[in-house]
């Protein structure tokens, strides 16, 4: 069914990019005190090769970016495809999302998940206001890259990476 309606409201509008596919990567980053930090997203994409910059967007609503951004870094871990179950940690407001989580080593001290497919550890470039969300622009610092594929996100659900068409 194809529609094209004047006003298009929130559910529609999610319906309809959900047809996009996207990866799922867990932003982290630490507070004051050290304590690991982290919030699950599939707003982020690579924006610039010179100058290295991504993004991704967070919402006004979110409790764990703004202590994050006063740390002025934050890694984004790209999530394999056996790391699902994660998703729902990380996609949590409140409690401890680290429990049972496995992290390893990072020399930036921001928390890095074990099993992650890739790391970029970046430097908060921009902060741009982008309706109720805000669009975060990164200075990639740093990137690691780990054998694995990835978890994919569609139409609301997590899934592995399909066969090849054609
Ligand atoms: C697959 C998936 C992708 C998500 N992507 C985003 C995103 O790009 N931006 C965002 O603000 N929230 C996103 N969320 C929701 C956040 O993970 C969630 O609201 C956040 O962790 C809430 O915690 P906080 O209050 O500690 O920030 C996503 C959730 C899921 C399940």
């Amino acid at each position: 069914m194809t529609s094209t309606q004047p006003a298009v409201s929130p559910a529609t509008l999610r319906e309809v990019c959900g047809r996009w596919v996207t990866g799922v990567a867990v932003v982290t980053g630490t507070d004051h005190g050290g304590q690991p930090l982290g919030m699950a997203v599939n707003s982020f994409t690579s924006l610039s090769l010179e100058p290295p910059l991504v993004l991704f967007c967070p919402a006004s609503t979110s409790s764990t970016w703004p202590l994050i951004q006063q740390s002025s870094r934050f890694a984004v871990n790209i999530l394999a495809e056996p790391q699902s179950h994660l998703v729902r940690s990380f996609a949590r407001s409140g409690g401890d999302k680290f429990a049972g989580v496995p992290l390893r080593p990072a020399p930036d001290g921001l928390p890095a998940l074990a099993g992650a497919v890739a790391r970029i550890v970046c430097r908060i470039e921009d902060v741009h206001a982008g309706g109720d969300h805000q669009i975060v622009v990164g200075r990639v610092l740093a990137t690691e890259l780990f054998e694995g594929d990835p978890l994919v996100f569609h139409r609301g659900r997590t899934a592995g990476v399909a066969l090849p068409v054609g």
